[in-house]
């Protein structure tokens, strides 16, 4: 059996790599900020987007990003007080059928990826 020459074998090793790199979904984080500008600010301090804005009992996303399980609070925030209410999540069954007293929004798995790669920005290094 003929072995593979050294650049074969290096194209097929990057070519491995890009599909390991896409398979991650990983979040971006210009569309992440832009969600959390739309969605997000009407409560929270989202960074430097509203730094006098958001409501006092709700934590900024600077605080947030300050815990050492960020990353948990974040990708689960859509079951976690108060969002059940006012967060829909195609996929996943809402909480009550009753209406919200907020106004509600849709987030997808993939955009709540991209606001953690944004959330990321302001993790304090
Ligand atoms: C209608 C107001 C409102 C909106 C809109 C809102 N939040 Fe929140 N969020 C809150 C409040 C209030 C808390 C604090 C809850 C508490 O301390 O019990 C909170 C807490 C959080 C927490 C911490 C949860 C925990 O259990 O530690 C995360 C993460 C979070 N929000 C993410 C988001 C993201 C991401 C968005 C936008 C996509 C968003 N929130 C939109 C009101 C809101």
């Amino acid at each position: 059996m003929p072995s593979l020459s050294p650049k074969l074998a290096f194209s097929v090793f990057c070519a491995g790599a890009l599909l390991a790199t896409a398979a991650r979904a990983e979040g971006n984080v210009k569309t992440g900020r832009e969600i959390s500008v739309t969605h997000c600010t009407r409560c929270h301090v989202v960074g430097d987007a509203n730094p006098n804005g958001g409501i006092n009992s709700t934590p900024s996303f600077q605080l947030l990003a300050r815990r050492d399980d960020w990353r948990e609070r974040f990708q689960t925030f859509f079951e976690r007080r108060p969002h059940p209410v006012f967060v829909r999540v195609p996929g996943v069954p809402p909480w009550t059928k009753l209406p919200s007293v907020v106004e509600p929004f849709n987030i997808t798995l993939q955009e709540i990826e991209d606001v953690m790669a944004f959330v990321e920005t302001l993790v304090p290094k």
